[in-house]
């Protein structure tokens, strides 16, 4: 007898009715550059339809994104002054405070607001840390994360994201946390990050890109999926209440080895270069877009994330794809 799987497939109410992954606007962040000045929205090339925005700009644009049902941001910040250490990061009247600031402000708890904590975009050298003789340092970089964090939660922010993958940042700033008075303030972690050419249009929208070397002494071997999951783990002991795959799309497997392991909620960064990819190619009319958003998203929904960290978010609402 023949086992006719189709009999599942042959109408679309019956086929809606059978999907295993359903994706809800709820489970998406969407990414924000926020930059200096009023009224400013820069372009930013190497991602179509991504722009960096003044706060006020932001605010306009949060409202906007709510009424799709977007309603978690991150916030980057791309501060005008950059030092050796990075010092604007942990200004309490810095760039990302401000906008948390708006944000609440004019939001209260309509909507979640996480910051990404890390110093690349603060330091003149572009490395994620301080450098002791050329060499990202480790343990010298943890009090400064963590001052940017309290920065951030005492700003009003829900959660704080750290992406730098030094060793031991995460137990430094929950403890640095409580005791600045923020035990309500959540962690999640960019637990297991690689060193990935997927990141580049993110480093030009951002000013990020290191100097002289690259990321590979702090951030992960691309070839490495045990000790994926090994980093991931490391930070749910050190106290993360969420952790993260990024980039998503090369790492499916880890999302799903680490969904087999952990109880706590995992997010997939659907980066800026997997982002860039499917717009060249829409643009040039090689792909259906909404299909492959579509499936993308679903993909790293299937594999376990939780939550989706995709710049795709506001356009496949306002048309229309995930529906
Ligand atoms: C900062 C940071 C990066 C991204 C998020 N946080 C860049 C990097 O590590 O170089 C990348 C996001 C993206 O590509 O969309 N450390």
């Amino acid at each position: 007898m023949i086992r006719r799987t189709r009999r599942l497939r042959r109408t679309e109410v019956l086929r809606d009715s059978l999907a295993e992954t359903r994706l809800s606007p709820k489970a998406l962040i969407q990414p924000h550059f926020v930059i200096e000045g009023t009224r400013q929205e820069v372009a930013i090339d190497a991602m179509p339809g991504v722009s960096r925005t003044s706060v006020d700009r932001l605010v306009e644009r949060v409202r906007a994104d709510l009424d799709l049902g977007l309603s978690s941001v991150l916030l980057f910040g791309l501060p005008k002054h950059k030092d050796a250490v990075g010092s604007a990061a942990s200004e309490s009247d810095g760039l990302v405070p401000r906008a948390v600031e708006a944000l609440r402000e004019a939001f209260a708890e309509k909507l979640t607001i996480i910051t990404d904590v890390c110093l690349c975009a603060y330091t003149d050298h572009g490395h994620c840390g301080v450098l002791h003789d050329g060499h990202v340092a480790n343990d010298a970089t943890l009090p400064l994360l963590s001052a940017m964090a309290v920065a951030h939660a005492r700003a009003g922010a829900d959660v704080v994201a750290p992406s730098d993958m030094m060793d031991g940042r995460v137990a430094h700033m929950r403890a640095a946390l409580e005791a600045a008075g923020f035990p309500e303030v959540a962690l999640l972690s960019y637990s297991t990050k690689f060193a990935s050419g997927f990141y580049g249009p993110f480093r030009e929208a951002a000013d990020s890109a290191p100097k002289s070397g690259d990321r590979r002494s702090y951030q992960m071997d691309p070839r490495n999926g045990r000790e994926a999951v090994l980093e991931s783990l490391i930070d749910e002991e050190e106290g993360a209440d969420m952790l993260m795959v990024k980039p998503a799309l090369a790492y499916l497997d880890v999302i799903a080895a680490l969904r087999a392991r952990t109880l706590l909620p995992i997010a997939a960064y659907n980066v800026s270069g997997e982002y860039s990819m499917v717009k060249a190619a829409a643009q040039k009319g090689w792909i259906d877009e909404a299909r492959v958003v579509r499936e993308v998203l679903w993909g790293l929904s299937r594999a376990g994330a939780d939550l989706l960290i995709t710049y795709h978010g506001r356009e496949a609402l306002q048309k229309g794809w995930l529906q």
